[in-house]
């Protein structure tokens, strides 16, 4: 058999929340790679019990690398499994390049984002008509990923969009004073940290007082920031959709044409 790497996406941390495509893949897996600092250990119930697990958080780049030559060598199917979906914020980029300089093939299968799962969790629509169409996914600039400067955040937050703010639960004083240099004070927000994991919990608040009352260092690992006028309750806002004059190719319009 020759090696081939699967990136998976393992989403939000629940077991039950990766694709079916994602745990056959996971169950079929020699060795499995996983980023043990956001994916729990309860995901791994998909893989076959005899599964080499190893947790990436401690391993460079060059140590990745010696376990994908490991894999070339001895035919394996390797699990690459992200927190997730791998396309976001998961450095699996030069994971690829890196395979592809190696001749070893891949697969991505994706995954359930965070910041869909957060939506979930708040029971919310980060889309509503006349609201806001548009969903910003952006984070707080870090030592590893500098931000490029035409995406500062107040820049970003000028749209006035739904916004779901990654990486950035140690700069929540940061990441708010700079949203509020373009969102009114009374736009709804949120917090929400470990959703789908037991430790679960969230915040809602409007932006101006989000922080009040919080010990921020309890909120500063696996938080999700959300703001925007969609995540407000009774908008009374409706789209046009279900509109019974409202003509689409699989509904006529009452007492009208197609
Ligand atoms: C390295 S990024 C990985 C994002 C991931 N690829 C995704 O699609 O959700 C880690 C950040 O994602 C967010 N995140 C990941 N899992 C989360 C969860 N279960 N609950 C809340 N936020 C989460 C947090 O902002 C965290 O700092």
């Amino acid at each position: 058999m020759n090696a081939k790497v699967y990136f998976i996406g393992a989403g939000p941390g629940a077991p039950d929340l990766i694709t079916l495509r994602g745990a056959r893949a996971l169950g079929a897996a020699d060795v499995v790679l996983y980023a043990g600092s956001l994916v729990p250990e309860a995901v791994l119930e998909h893989c076959r019990e005899d599964v080499q697990a190893i947790n990436t958080a401690g391993l460079n780049l060059q140590e990745q690398k010696d376990w994908y030559l490991r894999a070339m060598q001895n035919g394996w199917t390797v699990a690459r499994l992200h927190s997730g979906d791998p396309s976001i914020y998961g450095a699996t980029a030069e994971q690829m390049e890196l395979l592809r300089g190696l001749e070893v093939p891949y697969e991505v299968i994706p995954g359930v984002s965070s910041f869909t799962a957060c939506a979930a969790a708040l029971g919310a629509e980060l889309t509503r008509p006349e609201v806001s169409q548009t969903i910003i996914i952006t984070r707080g600039s870090g030592r590893a990923s500098p931000v490029p400067e035409s995406e500062a955040l107040a820049g970003l937050a000028a749209h006035r969009a739904t916004m779901c703010i990654f990486l950035s639960g140690r700069q929540l004083e940061t990441v708010v004073a700079e949203l509020l240099t373009q969102y009114p004070p009374e736009t709804p927000a949120a917090l929400v940290q470990r959703v789908s994991q037991p430790e679960e919990r969230h915040h809602r608040a409007p932006l101006g007082r989000l922080l009040s009352g919080l010990k921020l260092s309890d909120w500063a690992l696996t938080t999700m920031i959300l703001v925007g006028g969609a995540l407000g309750e009774d908008l009374g806002v409706t789209s046009r959709l279900y509109d019974p004059e409202y003509a689409h190719r699989f509904r006529r319009a009452e007492g009208g044409a197609e």
